[in-house]
């Protein structure tokens, strides 16, 4: 895979080489796609004013998010079905992640389960919430991802109901019944094997997972968890002081990849008045479409704490498992440092509003 270049190429190869409904599913986005696409367009329009003569011989990458340390401020994001991909599942991505020095957000709907991530995560995984109609399953999801270890709890706040995905209603798409959401098992096959009850990812969000959420059940999670959450799906910056009024520890500036709602703007265009209006009350993380080093530095010198990425991780590991998500993260982690020394920047701290805007 080391002929592989960049992750345009290692997405092409997973692309081939998937069937058509897995592909279209973990490719596609709501409606149009004009999200999906705006999210990788924004990225590609921010132009770096680097800086010269800085000396960036030596160049730190390192943060801490929240009590999480990465070598590098780019997380894995939580996506669903990491066994559609490659039999290993979500234990590839999260031994990867720890072997490249960052961590993994386990997504709710994981096949491998909770407590099977967190044996080989390492130091550093957090857990990504969806909210179910039934608060006892909520609760007890919780509970064991703390048990487990997360350092943090990122609950998904942009899906109250399903996006029409037409990929997936063209292909009739359901998650394969083989498969578990080894999470929901305890509460039984109707919330752990959807494809039985449900036609795919739709059905399954309308039927589960609870519509009525409001500020106050975001309160109500915050007291139930002993570690910080933050509020994943945001794109207003009203929204994002709110989340923090009522508790949350951080905010990840997120469209869910452009899979939810279609023409929600691209994550690079709030990004800037979001971070602005946070202040550095806490950590802003961002997501969607982020492909490259230089993105990475973009979205810091936004004003972004830390970056996810998605799809990418998905591509790995359906060209090579673990190997697979090591050779994408390598490769972005290796641009970045590339663009860092190129713009100037020793340490991340030194990626500033004006690389994008100079006075
Ligand atoms: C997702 N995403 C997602 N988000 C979440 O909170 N819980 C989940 O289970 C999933 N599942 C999921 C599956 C697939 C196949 C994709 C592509 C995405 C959204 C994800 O966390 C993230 O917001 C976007 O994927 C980021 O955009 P990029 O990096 O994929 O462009
Ligand atoms: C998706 C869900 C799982 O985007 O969040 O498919």
């Amino acid at each position: 895979m080391n002929e592989l270049l960049n992750l345009f190429e290692v997405e092409r190869a997973a692309l081939a080489r998937l069937p058509v409904g897995a592909r279209d599913y973990y490719a596609g986005g709501a409606a149009d796609e004009l999200t999906l696409r705006a999210n990788r367009d924004a990225w590609e329009r921010i132009a770096i004013h680097y800086r010269v003569l800085r000396d960036v011989s030596v160049r730190d990458q390192r943060t801490k998010i929240l009590g999480t340390a990465l070598d590098w401020p780019v997380m894995i994001a939580p996506t669903a079905y990491h066994q559609m991909a490659h039999r290993d599942g979500e234990l590839a991505t999260a031994r990867a992640a720890a072997g490249c020095g960052t961590a993994l957000i386990l997504s709710t709907l994981s096949n491998y389960s909770i407590e099977e991530v967190a044996q080989v995560a390492g130091r550093g995984w957090w857990f990504q919430l969806y909210v179910y109609k039934d608060r006892g399953i909520t609760r007890d999801l919780v509970a064991r991802a703390v048990d487990a270890g997360c350092g943090a709890i990122a609950v998904t706040v942009d899906a109250p109901q399903g996006a029409r995905r037409e990929r997936d209603v063209r292909n009739g798409f359901t998650f394969p019944a083989e498969l578990p959401m080894s999470n929901l098992l305890p509460a039984g096959e109707r919330y752990s094997r959807p494809s039985l009850a449900h036609g795919g990812f739709m059905g399954y969000v309308n039927e589960m997972l609870d519509p009525s959420l409001t500020w106050r059940d975001l309160a109500w999670l915050v007291a139930e968890s002993r570690v910080p959450v933050l509020v994943k799906g945001i794109v207003r910056a009203d929204d994002a002081l709110r989340a923090l009024d009522h508790g949350a520890r951080g905010v990840i500036v997120s469209n869910h990849g452009g899979r939810q709602l279609d023409t929600a703007p691209a994550t690079a265009s709030v990004l800037p008045g979001i971070a602005a209006r946070v202040g550095g009350r806490a950590p802003v993380l961002v997501d969607g479409g982020i492909r490259r080093g230089t993105d990475v530095l973009k979205a810091l010198a936004l004003g972004a704490d830390a970056v996810l990425v998605g799809r990418p991780a998905l591509w790995g590991l359906t060209i090579g498992g673990e190997a697979g998500v090591r050779h994408v993260l390598g490769l972005l982690r290796a641009e970045f440092d590339i663009a860092m020394a190129l713009a100037g920047c020793a340490s991340i701290n030194d990626i500033s509003a004006d690389l994008l805007q100079p006075s």
